[in-house]
């Protein structure tokens, strides 16, 4: 049995973020429902339990409660904030709400400092700021508290205002936070989950992502038998690792059907279909449907952005259904869907994915068994490095985030071929000069970068010629989770050169802005 830890997910906010730092420790980790049954508990052998955050307090009607069986498994478990409230509850402690809430960066004094809080607040004095030697620095966010402790639980950290920052049972292997260890504000979060994986759960620490290839390839070939399966490729990293993961576990069982709508970046579709075709490194099936002329006919006369969005969307979704038709009957469909799409309702509902192509959802109508979603645990830069691990082209495995309805959302107005022509050209050339600055050092690579093209036409002069012709507007930013998002400061240099390089190549552009708005205000996509 693979060493893991399981995280039983009681609907906190950062859930994703424990399983992220157990596997930072090098221990495989799955987050699932705190209803998961004990039977299935055992089936895992997890070497610790942590129990998450919640929105709840424990002693409220309906509030969610852990099986009491867990405690006497004989394994280690962490309860984290709502957990730890709830490890406190269950074994005879007392929980309340706060006199006085906390929230954000919280001075932590520790009463102890063995076991699960080794090493910590012992540090220099920078990491707090503080005078004195066993203090560190944790993210806090509650209005509930242990009041008091559960018998043979003793206190080994506290606040001015927490008397139980964090409690314990280490002869049974029960340890609680009311502080959360995983977020980054944390300092010496990661040496606490070391403390727990590697020392109190006795976790070697052994899993990497080439572990996590292997053991993925074997499970589905196990799954899937002799069944056939289909995949929806769109070039981006996501997809296109789930499809070679699926390719090297059940090869030519796998079809890939790849929709070319015409709203990709330039060549983009010769390059997808370079790298997962017949000529390309991969057996698999590869079915590239051009059907450029068929987007731009249903986006005709179309300007409202969510209209277009929606027209994308739907016939997306009517040319994959004639493909899978033709294939025949298919019993797994493939998802490429990552960690932070899952939505976990954490309350004992399954889980509610995002649909994968982000234009809308694939058809239900496909006959298929199940759904394979072989990245479902995985972050984004755990997918990157599940893509290189499956020897995934680096520019493809590292390329910017690209939304499902592609340079649709990136023309103002209405959609012609024209003009995605001259948004697909303006676009080449900009990556092109980031890219060349970049590997000039002249700049980071921004987060996101693209041109987007503006409904705005304006007089120019060329030459001695009078022009009537469309705006570009460049854009770029720098962002860390694409939510807010602000504009990067580019090289004066590379903007200028852009301009003229646009100006000169790209007929029908005569003037080219650079957009400084953040996010909020505006949104990373011009539509
Ligand atoms: P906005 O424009 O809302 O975009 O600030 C935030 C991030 O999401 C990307 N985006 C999409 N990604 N399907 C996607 O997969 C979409 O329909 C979509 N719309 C926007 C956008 O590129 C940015 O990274």
């Amino acid at each position: 049995m693979r060493e893991n830890i399981l995280v039983l997910d009681f609907g906190g906010q950062y859930n994703q973020l424990i399983a992220r730092r157990v596997r930072e420790c090098n221990v495989y980790c799955e987050v699932h429902p705190y209803t998961l049954s004990i039977d299935d508990i055992k089936k895992m052998a997890p070497s610790g339990i942590i129990f998450t955050g919640g929105p709840n307090s424990v002693y409220g009607e309906d509030s969610p409660q852990a099986d009491l069986e867990i405690y006497k498994l004989g394994i280690p478990v962490l309860g984290i904030c709502y957990g730890a409230q709830l490890m406190a509850h269950q074994l005879g402690g007392k929980v309340a709400t706060a006199p006085v809430s906390e929230y954000g960066h919280t001075e932590v004094t520790l009463d102890g400092g063995m076991g699960i809080l080794a090493g910590v607040g012992l540090g220099p004095k920078s990491v707090t700021g503080s005078d004195l030697a066993n203090t560190s620095v944790f993210w806090m966010s509650h209005t509930d508290y242990i009041q008091e402790v559960p018998e043979n639980f003793k206190i080994t950290a506290h606040t001015p205002v927490c008397p139980v920052a964090a409690m314990e049972n280490a002869e049974k292997g029960f340890y609680a936070f009311q502080f959360h260890p995983e977020v980054m504000h944390s300092k010496e979060g990661k040496t606490v989950f070391e403390n727990f994986v590697l020392g109190v759960c006795g976790c070697k620490g052994e899993w990497k992502m080439d572990s996590f290839v292997e053991s993925t390839i074997t499970s589905i070939r196990e799954k899937v038998g002799d069944g056939k399966v289909l995949c929806a490729l769109s070039g981006g990293v996501d997809s296109s690792v789930a499809a070679v993961l699926l390719s090297k576990a059940v090869g030519k069982q796998l079809t890939c059907v790849f929709v070319d709508h015409g709203l990709l970046r330039k060549d983009e579709g010769d390059q997808v279909e370079a790298i997962f075709g017949p000529e390309g490194a991969y057996d698999l099936n590869f079915i590239r449907v051009n059907a450029q002329q068929r987007f731009y006919d249903a986006l005709k006369g179309v300007t409202d952005p969510e209209s277009k969005r929606k027209i994308i969307g739907e016939e997306f979704i009517r040319v994959f259904e004639e493909e899978a038709k033709k294939i025949g009957r298919v019993d797994f469909l493939v998802q490429g869907t990552i960690y932070p799409d899952v939505i976990e309702s954490g309350l004992g509902k399954s889980a509610v994915i995002k649909s994968h192509h982000n234009v809308g959802g694939l058809p239900d109508f496909v006959d298929f068994k199940e759904i394979i979603e072989p990245l479902r645990m995985l972050f984004k830069d755990e997918v990157r490095a599940c893509g290189l691990e499956l020897g995934l082209p680096e520019h493809l495995v590292f390329r910017q985030p690209f939304p499902g309805p592609g340079l649709g959302i990136r023309i103002i107005g209405e959609v012609t071929e024209e003009k995605v022509k001259i948004v697909q050209e303006a676009d080449a050339i900009y990556r092109a000069c980031v890219a060349d600055f970049v590997a000039e050092g002249k700049m980071e690579e921004p987060n996101q970068y693209f041109a987007a093209l503006t409904n705005m036409r304006s007089v120019g002069v060329m030459g001695d010629f009078r022009t009537y012709d469309y705006a570009v507007a460049l854009r770029a930013v720098t962002t860390s989770d694409f939510m807010t998002a602000e504009a990067a400061n580019l090289p004066w240099e590379l903007l200028s050169k852009v301009t003229t390089k646009i100006i000169n190549e790209v007929q029908h552009v005569n003037r080219v802005i650079y957009d400084l708005t953040g996010k909020p205000p505006g949104t990373i996509e011009w539509e």
